[in-house]
């Protein structure tokens, strides 16, 4: 048996409430995967609090770092005792000593890359690759980031920064610090925004690349030059009607962006690390809103 933790009731306390499930046994192309450190991400938390649950009681905990325990029928390419980074596969969670991965969905865990490290991988590393990559920009081209200070925002800016983009963002004027150590400029929030974008990129801006949605994006889409160049990971409804695009997710990104961590070219920025049985702490964090980054659940 497993303990897994139910996410079916709405209030957050409720998620915690455990319950003994079965070892998950992978199905055709699955991978078995004994889970070493999960992660809460914003994405969990802006899904539960929708009530959009279309996985069952224990789809939190979207991507995964672990050992393989077993190898779903038809599975090439992984050994049981490797050690992976993934997403988790529809039905599952992440949050539980035992998950299921689907093999497309996984790739090698670097040595060089933790288990938490890696766990930030699958959702938020690929959400920053492919949102600099969605729209094809050249060195000396302008990306504005909305949402800098984040999890994915501060992937996406040092992604930017090995493109030689120039990269601006907005975030807190207390993010500055961590913003500006990736290379960007910060263009603090707050009353006034636009007059200070545009002071900042006076020529306007090649990708906005929004991790915000709502008011911000509104105001951070008038700096595209292009309305094609606005991509949104947090409020697609609006990017399309400002005449830009959801980020869509490619076939390639986990493995390209994994290779970029395992050099060292990004680094993803842990805002925590808590134990399983600390989950509840970390969903106080992540839903205000503002975690600062990425929180990781260690879970074995
Ligand atoms: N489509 C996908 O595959 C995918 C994957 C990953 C993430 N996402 C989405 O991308 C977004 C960013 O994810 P993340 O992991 O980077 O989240 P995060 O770490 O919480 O960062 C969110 C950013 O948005 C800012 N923000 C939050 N509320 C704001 C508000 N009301 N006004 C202005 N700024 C605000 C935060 O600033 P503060 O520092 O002030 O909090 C922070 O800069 C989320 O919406 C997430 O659901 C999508």
């Amino acid at each position: 048996m497993s303990t897994t933790y139910d996410t079916t009731s709405p209030a957050p306390a409720r998620f915690l409430e455990q319950s003994d499930t079965p070892v998950p046994a992978p199905g055709p192309g699955e991978l078995g995967v004994r889970v070493r450190a999960s992660v809460l991400n914003p994405l969990n938390w802006t899904t539960a609090s929708a009530g959009q649950d279309p996985q069952g009681p224990d789809w939190l905990g979207r991507e995964v770092a672990g050992i393989v325990t077993a190898l779903g029928e038809g599975v090439d390419g992984f050994a049981v005792g490797e050690a992976i980074l993934g997403r988790v596969a529809a039905g599952h969670g992440g949050f539980a000593p035992n998950t299921i991965v689907r093999a497309i969905d996984a790739v090698a865990k670097p040595r060089e890359i933790s288990f938490g490290t890696a766990a930030t991988i699958p959702v938020a590393g690929v959400a920053a690759y492919d949102g600099t990559h969605q729209i094809d920009l050249q060195a000396g081209q302008t990306m504005l980031i909305l949402g800098i200070d984040g999890g994915v925002g501060l992937m996406a800016a040092q992604i930017g920064q090995v493109h030689e983009f120039t990269v601006l963002g907005t975030g807190p004027e207390a993010s500055r610090d961590v913003v500006e150590a990736t290379g960007a400029t910060l263009v603090s929030d707050g009353d006034d925004l636009l007059t200070r974008l545009r002071h900042a990129a006076p020529d306007g801006v090649d990708l906005v690349l929004d991790l915000v949605g709502g008011d911000t994006l509104r105001i951070g889409a008038q700096l595209a030059t292009d309305p094609a160049g606005i991509i949104s990971a947090a409020d697609a409804p609006t990017a399309v009607e400002l005449g830009g695009a959801a980020l869509e997710r490619s076939d390639d990104a986990l493995a390209k962006i994994t290779g970029v961590i395992e050099y060292g070219l990004v680094t993803p920025h842990l805002t925590a690390q808590y134990p399983l049985d600390r989950l509840d702490e970390a969903i106080a964090v992540v839903e205000g809103g503002h975690a600062g980054g990425l929180i990781v659940i260690d879970v074995d």
